[in-house]
């Protein structure tokens, strides 16, 4: 794989989903992904606390892989690269926003569902594509069939995943890398319970090993 952030992104095999409310939490979180072997975050401009927690990650670990995630418009593509991120997702397939990513060189996995969005993907060059919200879409059965004219396409399923379910996305070759919010769930930051996120962010690993080898 040429792309050197996809390299990586299939080498963590699980990519923890953080939507952080106060950008004070990010040093804690950081250390707790790192601790438990998973130094990853995608953090989603989901709160005004996004573009700080990119930079205070980056800043912190700057061997952890941080990306940005609910990427919407082409302004927040340049305000995430700004504060450092390596990656932009976004849920939906949004061209504005693939063509930013792709002028300021960085990796852009947008979110599909449907074959006339993996198709229109594919047209903008590119050869990863979200799966969202994999779990009610019809998960990892819906996903081969939908796929199966797709033969050079590859898959990042989010929406929906847990340490269970993930086990059937992450069987198949065809799987990136899987996302998803229980890694760090807002809850567990907001209580503090940094330790609970290490233990899940270690599990986690021990998945994508057992099943990947
Ligand atoms: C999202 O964008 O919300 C991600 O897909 C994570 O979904 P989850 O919260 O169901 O893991």
């Amino acid at each position: 794989m040429k792309d050197e952030v996809m390299q990586e992104l299939h080498e963590l095999g699980i990519i923890p989903v953080v939507v952080l409310d106060n950008a004070e939490d990010a040093e804690a979180l950081s250390d707790a992904l790192v601790k438990g072997g998973l130094p990853c975050a995608e953090v989603t401009f989901r709160t005004d606390a996004a573009a700080e927690t990119i930079r205070r990650m980056a800043k912190r670990h700057p061997d952890m892989l941080v990306g940005a995630g609910t990427v919407l418009s082409p302004e927040k593509v340049v305000e995430a690269k700004e504060a450092g991120a390596r990656f932009i997702f976004s849920p939906g397939l949004n061209p504005s926003v693939v063509k930013k990513a792709q002028e300021l060189g960085l990796t852009v996995i947008p979110g599909t569902q449907t074959p006339t969005e993996m198709e229109m993907a594919m047209g903008l060059g590119l050869d990863v594509v979200k799966f969202f919200p994999a779990e009610l879409s019809g998960g990892i059965k819906m996903l081969k069939a939908v796929s199966a004219p797709y033969v050079n396409l590859k898959f990042m399923p989010t929406g929906g995943l847990n340490a269970e379910n993930v086990k059937d996305y992450l069987a198949w070759d065809r799987i990136l890398a899987c996302g998803g919010s229980w890694i760090a769930k807002n809850d567990l930051v907001k209580e503090g319970r940094f330790d609970e996120i290490e233990a899940r962010a270690r599990e986690a690993r021990e998945i994508v090993k057992e099943i990947r080898g």
